[in-house]
């Protein structure tokens, strides 16, 4: 299949440039970034002043941000997402945000099946809500190829759940079974931890986080034809 078939319809941009405001406010209500924040800070990440991050899918940067609350020093976060919209209200806050180095994060517009970006750059991603856009085989791919050897994914998909199910409605997309999650995730990565968020935070209604370790194969197993 050639890669330019794998973009999904421009549909998904056109929803997410509609409802980005409205979505803002409701992730700012949610309490997403301080459940990020606590489990990022936990991980006790190797993270220096030249680390590179991706968050990709970032919306309005509710990712990004938990990063930034969670402390770790780094070069530049980047901020990825299909929609110009989002990115504009995700601008907007980092600049409004007084916890926040907005020179640090860098808002990019484009699709995570076709990252502009060279093999083997970031240290860390981390991807919430995302991938349930794509084939989960070509997003993990594609996020398989731009981590270092040896770096981090932090994925959160949203879970089969009946919050899982009304997100899916609203949303517009489709969760991915959890046995394709596990086995999908092997052939790229190691599964070095697997995460539940207390019950009383939101995020617990419609996400686990599987923290994944990039193999070292993964880069040739990207470059592979499909
Ligand atoms: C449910 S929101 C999650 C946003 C953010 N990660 C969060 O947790 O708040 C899904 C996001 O994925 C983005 N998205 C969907 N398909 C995408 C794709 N193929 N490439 C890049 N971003 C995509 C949408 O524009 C939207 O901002």
């Amino acid at each position: 299949m050639s890669r330019l078939k794998k973009v999904p319809k421009a549909n998904t941009q056109g929803f997410y440039d509609r409802i980005a405001d409205v979505h803002n406010v409701a992730l700012k209500l949610n309490g997403y970034r301080a459940s990020v924040a606590k489990y990022l800070r936990s991980l006790k990440l190797d993270l220096k002043e030249d680390s590179l991050v991706l968050d990709a899918g970032s919306g309005t940067g509710i990712v990004t941000f938990g990063l930034q609350d969670a402390g770790y020093s780094l070069k530049k976060a980047i901020a990825y997402d299909l929609s110009h919209k989002c990115l504009k209200v995700a601008r907007s806050e980092f600049k409004k945000d007084k916890r926040t180095d907005a020179s640090k994060i860098c808002p990019v517009q484009g699709n995570v099946l076709v990252l502009p970006f060279a093999s083997s750059t970031f240290d860390l991603v981390i991807t919430c809500g995302v991938l349930e856009y794509v084939p989960l085989d070509d997003g993990l791919k594609e996020l398989a190829r731009v981590l270092k050897p040896g770096g981090r994914l932090v994925f959160i998909p949203v879970k089969p759940s009946l919050v899982g199910s009304v997100l899916e409605f609203l949303y517009k997309f489709r969760i991915h079974p959890i046995e394709n999650v596990k086995r999908i995730s092997q052939q790229y990565f190691n599964i070095v931890g697997y995460h539940k968020f207390p019950l009383k935070e939101p995020i617990a209604w419609s996400k686990n986080i599987y923290l994944l370790e990039r193999k070292d194969h993964a880069d040739a197993l990207a470059d592979t034809p499909t």
